[in-house]
Order: C-alpha cells, then sequence, then structure tokens
C-alpha cells in the first residue's frame, strides 16, 4: 500500500491514550519537521508551535479545553499558535518574507502589491487575519498528524477548547499570537473504531 495511504489509515480522532507511553524526542524531531515543512499561502508561516509535555500544563490546560481527557493523557500537545498581525499588507514580515526570495526589486514589489491586492480583494472582506492564519495552521495539523502516523504515533485534533481561556492558562502574548487548534499526540490503548466515510463518489466529481 501506498505509505501515505497507510498512515492516513493508522490516523484516527485517538480517545483514549496510553498515560504511560511517552513520545521520543527523535519522533518529535520528525512530528515537528513535518510541521516546519509545512505549505502556507504565499510562504507566509505566520505561526508557531507550542510544544506542551509537562503534567502540570497539561492538567492546567485540560479543563479550558471541554475537560477532555485527551490533554492530560497525551504525551505531548501541540498548540498551533496564528501570527494574524503579521498578515497586515503594510507590515514589515511582508516586505522581508517576500525579500527572503532573493528576487529581482521589481519582482519583489510586484508580489507584495499582489498580496496586498489578494488580502484586501479576497481574503479580509471575507475573513479576519485570524481566520486566514489558522486555515494555514490546519494545513500544518494535518501534517502534523500524518506523520506521527507514520511514526505509528496517535493524535487527536482538538477544536473543543475555550479560545480565550487556553490563551490565559499559556500566558500567551494576543498581541502576537492567537490559538488556532491544538493536537494531542501519543499511544492509543484501544483498537480504533471502523472508519465512517461517505462514499468516494459522493464526495468528488470530475469535470
Ligand atoms: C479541526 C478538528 C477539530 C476536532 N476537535 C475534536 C475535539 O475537540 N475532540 C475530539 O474528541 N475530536 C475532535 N475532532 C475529531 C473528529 O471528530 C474526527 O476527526 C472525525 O469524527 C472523524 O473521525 P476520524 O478522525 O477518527 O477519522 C476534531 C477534528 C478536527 C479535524
Amino acid at each position: 500500500m501506498n505509505p501515505v495511504i497507510a498512515a492516513l489509515n493508522f490516523r484516527h480522532a485517538c480517545k483514549a491514550f496510553d498515560q504511560e507511553k511517552k513520545i521520543s524526542k527523535a519522533h518529535m524531531d520528525t512530528i515537528l519537521t513535518a510541521a516546519h515543512l509545512s505549505p502556507s499561502s504565499f510562504g507566509l508561516e505566520a505561526w508557531k508551535f507550542l510544544v506542551i509535555s509537562s503534567d502540570e500544563v497539561k492538567k492546567a490546560l485540560r479543563p479550558a479545553c471541554w475537560n477532555q481527557p485527551q490533554i492530560t493523557d497525551a504525551s505531548h500537545v501541540i498548540v498551533i499558535l496564528s501570527k494574524p498581525g503579521v498578515a497586515d499588507p503594510s507590515h514589515e514580515y511582508i516586505k522581508l518574507n517576500f525579500k527572503r526570495r532573493d528576487l529581482p526589486e521589481d519582482l519583489t514589489k510586484a508580489y507584495i502589491e499582489k498580496y496586498t491586492h489578494h488580502m484586501e480583494t479576497e481574503v479580509f472582506p471575507r475573513m479576519t487575519a485570524y481566520a486566514w492564519c489558522s486555515k494555514q495552521c490546519y494545513i500544518a495539523l494535518a501534517n502534523i498528524m500524518t506523520a506521527a502516523a507514520s511514526e505509528g504515533i496517535d493524535s487527536c485534533p482538538i477544536e473543543g477548547f475555550e479560545k480565550e481561556w487556553v490563551e490565559k492558562v499559556l500566558s500567551i502574548d494576543t498581541e502576537q499570537y492567537e490559538v488556532a487548534v491544538v493536537v494531542a499526540l501519543g499511544y492509543r490503548v484501544k483498537e480504533q473504531p471502523p472508519r465512517k466515510r461517505h462514499p468516494l463518489e459522493n464526495i468528488v466529481e470530475y469535470r
């Protein structure tokens, strides 16, 4: 079987983690490399990955996450932070982001103009900078889960949390970062349940 499909078959939203089994540093490095290599619109990388392994911090975090046991039972919890402030076309970060491509000056200028136009006409009329940056964070989330699964590591994506409470518990500087999504990582104690998916032909259309 294709190894990516094998990993995707292994992955499920794990609800019960083995509290005793910890993910090795080498495996966490692999998982974080998958996050690091994730694409983002315009290559903005407006994110940060807060890796939590401290039992004390996980315990404090759990009530802010609908008291879900995955938070305390998992080996590691990654809180993916979105960095919406830098998406503002006038932010210095935008200039630096395009300059680092080492393109001729006129092309860099054209990229910044294209970005500004796109954000003003397509993105901001429809969503906040937080929502747009969080969309990119979810790409990293998917890669984290697939990379984990490829190493036999289970995960549970978590949106069931009270954002402001989580930010308070973790003392997030909300002027810079906001919580996008959370993922718990560890090892399952139970068999994974049968997969529920609508038939492929219902969701795919060829033209
Ligand atoms: C963005 C996102 C947020 C989710 N939040 C939670 C959550 O807070 N708690 C939970 O137990 N499962 C959560 N899930 C898991 C979904 O319920 C699960 O992925 C879905 O039912 C499909 O099951 P599967 O992942 O096992 O294939 C979340 C999934 C996604 C993608």
